[in-house]
Formats: structure tokens, C-alpha cells, sequence
């Protein structure tokens, strides 16, 4: 049974090491493709420590983290993820943004993930003044050539948390995939619910 803690800022510190090699683990496969690096995880990792209000959620076998998950106030976000909010007129400071979820695969189906989402979102409640909670997710062809025969993708899971798809909300994030040379355009669609 995996345990799970909230935590905020500097008691974070110490499990940098953990989650950013957890991330790399987690992201290098399919939708993501992600070639990480231990140097820009920590630096990524540090907006979370260092925004007011944000906050991990951390999956624990015995001492050691299998999963992470990730809550921001949006109006602490980079103008890539703020900009569409803003463009559609929704005000940044009444949205929470869950940023991401990983979870090591022999630790899947268990319920973890809707553990994250619960954690969150009861902490964007706890905090008070949001409306609504959201994340995003990258956008692959349905032929592309990393697609496993067997991947499934997680809208039927979020559609069950209560998001849904606003393709009004668009953005793009940039990161290099394992077969690239450089970091290129990966286009992310946002999810929303009424909290
Ligand atoms: C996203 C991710 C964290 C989900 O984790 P997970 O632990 O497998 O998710 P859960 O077990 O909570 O939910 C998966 C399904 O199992 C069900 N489930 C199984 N056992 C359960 C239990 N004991 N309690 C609650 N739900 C359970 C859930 O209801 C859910 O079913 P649904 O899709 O029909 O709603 C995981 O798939 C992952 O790390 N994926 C790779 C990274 C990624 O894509 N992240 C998301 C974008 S950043």
C-alpha cells in the first residue's frame, strides 16, 4: 500500500533528487518522449518549492518515492501556461493548475492517481478563491510512429475526475524528445472542472 504526503515548499528540498529522476523515468515514454535532464528538473522543481501555495503530492513505497504529483496557483505559472486563460478572458487568479502526475508503471491501477488529483484539488480548496482547477496534456497524432499497440490514453480517467476538454484553452511547451537533436514545439491542450 503506497503512502501518500502533501507537502509545500522547503520540506521538499530533500526529495528533489528523487522526483526529478522519477520525472525523467516517467516522461521518457510515450506521449511525452522526453530526453530529461537532472539539472533542469531541480531548476523546474524549484518553482514549486519557492511559489506560495503550491504543492506535491508524493507517493511512497517504504522510504522511497514511486510517485509525484504537482499543484500550482496559475497566476505563479509561466505566461506559456497563463496566456490562453488570459486570451479567453478567464481570470488567472481564480484557476489552481494541476501540472503533472507520475507514478513508476508497477505502481498503476492501484488508485494513486486518483489519490493525486483528490489531494490537489482538496488543497486548492483548503487555500480558498479558486474556481477551478486545471491541467494540460500534450497532443499526439493518432499514427505516430512511438504510438504502443497498447496505449491507452488517460481521457477516460480525467473525464471521471470531472474535466473536461477545452480546446479554446491551447498552448505549447518546449522539450526535446529522445530522438531529437533539439528541444522543439510539443502542442498541450488544457482540461477544466469547477472545483
Ligand atoms: C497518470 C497516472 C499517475 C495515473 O495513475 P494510476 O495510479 O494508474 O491511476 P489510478 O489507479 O488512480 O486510476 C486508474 C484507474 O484505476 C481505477 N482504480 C483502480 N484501483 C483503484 C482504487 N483502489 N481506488 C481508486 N481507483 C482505482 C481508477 O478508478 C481508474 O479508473 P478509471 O480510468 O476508469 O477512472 C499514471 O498513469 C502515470 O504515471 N502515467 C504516466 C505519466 C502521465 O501520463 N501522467 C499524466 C499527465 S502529466
Amino acid at each position: 500500500m503506497l503512502e501518500m504526503q502533501r507537502l509545500s515548499g522547503e520540506a521538499l528540498n530533500q526529495f528533489i533528487p528523487q522526483l526529478a529522476s522519477l520525472r525523467i523515468q516517467v516522461f521518457r515514454d510515450f506521449p511525452y518522449l522526453y530526453d530529461g535532464d537532472l539539472q533542469y528538473e531541480a531548476r523546474y522543481l524549484q518553482t514549486y518549492i519557492q511559489a506560495p501555495d503550491s504543492v506535491i503530492v508524493l507517493a511512497f513505497d517504504g522510504d522511497k518515492v514511486v510517485g509525484a504529483s504537482t499543484g500550482i496557483p496559475l497566476k505563479y505559472e509561466t505566461d506559456e501556461v497563463k496566456a490562453p486563460f488570459i486570451n479567453a478572458g478567464i481570470d488567472v487568479d481564480s484557476v489552481f493548475y494541476c501540472g503533472e502526475s507520475v507514478l513508476l508503471s508497477q505502481y498503476r491501477g492501484k488508485g494513486a492517481g486518483v489519490a493525486f488529483f483528490d489531494h490537489r484539488e482538496a488543497h486548492a480548496r483548503e487555500l480558498g478563491g479558486y474556481q477551478y482547477s486545471c491541467f494540460c496534456g500534450v497532443q499526439r497524432a493518432e499514427d505516430h510512429p512511438h504510438r504502443p499497440a497498447d496505449f491507452k490514453p488517460l481521457d477516460t480517467f480525467w473525464r471521471k475526475r470531472g474535466y473536461e476538454k477545452r480546446p479554446e484553452l491551447q498552448t505549447t511547451f518546449h522539450w526535446k524528445e529522445l530522438d531529437e537533436e533539439q528541444e522543439s514545439a510539443k502542442p498541450m491542450m488544457f482540461w477544466m472542472k469547477k472545483l
